[in-house]
């Protein structure tokens, strides 16, 4: 069924979104003001999409996509808009996901966005057929993998990294299996860390493990691990010796897969909005704490109690020497909150929680008299939510800062203050 649309806004995810009396219809790769002729379906979900067939009128927001590849790649989302929609779109994410929850910030900080082309992780999707290698991103709204030879969000030398992979990969996958092929660089060094089957039976073999070396020999590899599924433990192949990141004073080996900042400068970012909000001085603690990012940078400040679930984050963590009195305890937040009294011991207390948030966590901080609390976030629907049992628990919530380190694409982060 072919349809004219008007669309109206964007939705969650970034799609255009056309309003009409049977409910809304998403249309990716449009931007509001669009006029389109569309091709109707019901797609996953019961929700109806349209696949534009003819753009009739153009929004005054539409720019020029500036990758080759943003035609076919999943990738990215939002580079057909102009920087100026594009950056009051993310803002305005954050403030209507707040406004939602009847939540005011005293200050909105200044909001970062930071240049595309600087990911320092990247996981890209393989596929071997007939003794080739397709290595790069699942195409737009499909499960194909498709080979990406350039992208303008990664680091550059992740990218050349890439080339490299395309040959050496062939003796590793195997046939007409996918895999996901995981590149962290820090500091010039390079680890990996592949998720699937690989050899002729779908785990190592003598051949694997050759190849493996000879992948190896590339300059700044520094460790090369496998899974055979997503969750599972890597098992290390090949160590040249592992990724070092710096965290304020903390020197951290990190563990294979650790969790970093999707870039230097996010990072960076994110530490000074919560440096700025930290006391001068104070005991605090660090809640899912990841290998430190927030730790390191706190213990210039006071004694730090660090709190993480992932026993290989914590032990490295734990090894890394830092000039104030540093605790680091593996604690399961979601099952074993920190209690209201134990937090009510902190200065002030910094929660970097996973995208679901921290419901249960939250209610116990908002029950404590910790005076500071100062949630980061990749994901403003689960911020909402517990930023609302904050300051239904007696806290007023300070400040807000956007920082966009996701560009083009429909994720935000953000730092925020609570008082009491
Ligand atoms: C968004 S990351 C932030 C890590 C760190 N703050 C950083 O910026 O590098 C969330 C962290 O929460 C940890 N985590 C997830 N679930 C947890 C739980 N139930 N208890 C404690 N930590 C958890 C993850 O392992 C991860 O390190």
């Amino acid at each position: 069924m072919l349809e004219d649309l008007l669309i109206h806004e964007l939705g969650p995810l970034g799609d255009g979104v056309h309003r009409s009396e049977r409910g809304h219809v998403y249309v990716d790769r449009t931007l509001p003001g669009d006029v389109v002729r569309a091709k109707i379906h019901e797609g996953a979900g019961g929700l109806l999409r349209g696949d534009v067939i003819e753009l009739i009128d153009a929004s005054p927001h539409r720019a020029k996509a500036p990758c080759a590849n943003y035609d076919v790649c999943g990738g990215c989302t939002l580079q057909h808009a102009s920087d100026a929609f594009y950056l009051a779109w993310k803002v305005g994410i954050v403030r209507t996901a707040l406004e939602r929850k009847s939540l005011v910030p005293k200050v909105w900080h200044e909001p970062v966005f930071l240049p595309a082309g600087r990911r320092r992780r990247v996981t890209f999707a393989a596929a071997k057929k007939n003794n080739i290698v397709t290595l790069g991103y699942f195409r737009r709204r499909s499960h194909q993998v498709t080979d990406i030879a350039s992208c303008l969000t990664a680091d550059p030398p992740i990218m050349d990294l890439r080339a490299k992979l395309v040959t050496a990969l062939v003796p590793i996958l195997q046939e007409g299996k996918t895999a996901d092929i995981f590149v962290q660089t820090v500091g010039g060094r390079f680890e990996i860390v592949i998720t699937g089957p690989i050899g002729k039976k779908g785990k190592p073999d003598l051949a694997v493990h050759e190849a493996i070396a000879q992948l190896a020999q590339v300059p700044g590899i520094n460790r090369i691990s496998w899974r055979p599924r997503e969750h599972a433990v890597p098992e290390t192949m090949i160590e040249v010796g592992p990724l070092h990141a710096r965290f304020g004073a903390l020197d951290v080996a990190l563990p294979s897969l650790a969790f970093l900042q999707p870039t230097e400068a996010g990072e960076r970012a994110l530490v000074a909005a919560v440096m700025e909000l930290l006391p001068q001085t104070g005991k605090f603690a660090d809640l899912f704490s990841g290998c430190g990012t927030f730790t390191g940078p706190m213990l210039a400040r006071g004694p730090v109690d660090a709190f993480e679930v992932i026993g290989t984050c914590v032990r490295a963590l734990d090894k890394a020497k830092g000039v104030q009195p540093l605790k680091v305890v593996q604690r399961d937040l979601f099952r074993k909150p920190l209690q209201p009294g134990e937090a009510g011991r902190y200065d002030a207390i910094v929660f970097d929680p996973p995208r679901a948030g921290a419901a249960d966590q939250v209610r116990a901080l908002a029950a404590s008299t910790a005076p500071l609390i100062i949630g980061v976030s990749c994901n403003p629907a689960t911020f909402v939510r517990d930023a609302r049992t904050l300051v239904d628990g007696g806290y007023s919530l300070e400040s807000v800062k956007v920082v966009d380190q996701f560009t083009w694409s429909h994720h935000v982060e953000l730092v925020a203050a609570f008082a009491k």
